[in-house]
């Protein structure tokens, strides 16, 4: 008897062929009432198959009377109220690792887009507009003080790039990584002082929740430029649209927001930022790297051994 999992969101395609080879599905998101899918399976499933939106909470864990693990497809797990899986000894995996290039890859990529003018450059040749003069100067990227709040996995990926750049590399973190050579500000506000570029690749969740505040934004000042590759929840969404306003930040590439895919849309119109839709993992070779996890992690749970990437 293949075990039953309740697939709560659109995994890559790839992957949902490899679940449902492997289980029996029932595909929330797909239903026309989710209510009635989940009464009809909630005795038997076994599993949940989630990624890092929608939200797992202790409602949906606790209408589940057999679930024994929720594996999700991602590294961010603060959708998943993991206090409720703990009470029940449900396990938790992620799919760490698989995204850390992918992740590092586009964060520099956002750098230079932003600081280059990337985006504006290629409007401003579309637009016909080189005809009628150049593009306003950009501003250099190569040996620029990098600030990173969060030296996890992705992090450390991002100063390995970063030092190909010749930047000046520091970093925040709740505790200072003990291998690590990069200069360590136990404020953020100082980071924020003393950095070109800040870039935010830290968990989301409440312990993090707008981290990153006005002051924060004020201290990165007029040339400084924000970039965030985390969760639109560490950054005070509202403030940083008032400060791009005022001129009082330089610049920001944003690859996630606080209610997205809703985007505040005074920011479609500024020339100094760059939006992308959460696409830090979005390659064909990552998806399927973190996919073949995310679906490993079920398999060796109930073949009976010990879940691979467990979260806690
Ligand atoms: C998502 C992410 O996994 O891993 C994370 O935490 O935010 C992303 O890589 C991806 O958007 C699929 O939902």
């Amino acid at each position: 008897m293949k075990p039953d999992v309740l697939v709560v969101a659109p995994w890559h395609p790839a992957t949902l062929e490899a679940l449902d080879r492997e289980f029996v599905t029932h595909k929330l998101w797909l239903a026309a009432d989710p209510k009635a899918l989940l009464a009809a399976c909630a005795e038997r499933v076994r599993a949940i198959a989630t990624s890092p939106f929608p939200r797992i909470d202790a409602a949906l864990i606790d209408a589940l009377p057999k679930l024994e693990i929720i594996s999700c497809f991602g590294v961010g797990v603060d959708a998943i109220e993991l206090a409720a899986a703990k009470r029940r000894d449900i396990i938790v995996t992620n799919a760490p690792n698989a995204m850390n290039d992918c992740v590092a890859d586009l964060t520099l990529g956002l750098i230079i887009a932003v600081s280059r003018r990337v985006c504006e450059g290629d409007q401003f040749v579309r637009a016909g507009k080189w005809l009628k003069g150049p593009l306003p100067l950009a501003r250099k990227v190569s040996g620029k003080r990098l600030g990173i709040i969060g030296m996890g996995r992705i992090g450390k990926v991002i100063a390995r790039r970063a030092a190909a750049f010749d930047m000046v590399i520091a970093y925040h973190s709740r505790r200072r990584v003990e291998d690590s050579p990069l200069t360590y500000y136990g404020r953020l506000v100082d980071l924020a002082a003393n950095s070109d570029f800040l870039v935010a690749i830290l968990p989301g969740g409440k312990e993090t929740w707008h981290l990153v505040n006005e002051e924060v934004l004020r201290a990165l000042g007029p040339k400084g430029i924000f970039v965030n590759v985390a969760r639109g929840s560490v950054v005070d969404e509202q403030a940083l649209v008032k400060c791009l306003q005022e001129g009082a930040l330089g610049g920001a590439a944003l690859d996630v927001f606080e209610e997205e895919p809703r985007v505040p849309e005074a920011l479609f119109t500024m020339d100094n930022v760059v939006l992308q839709p959460h696409v830090g993992s979005a390659t064909q070779e990552t998806r399927t790297a973190m996919g073949q996890i995310t679906v490993d992690n079920l398999v060796a749970h109930f073949a009976g051994k010990p879940a691979l990437t467990p979260v806690t």
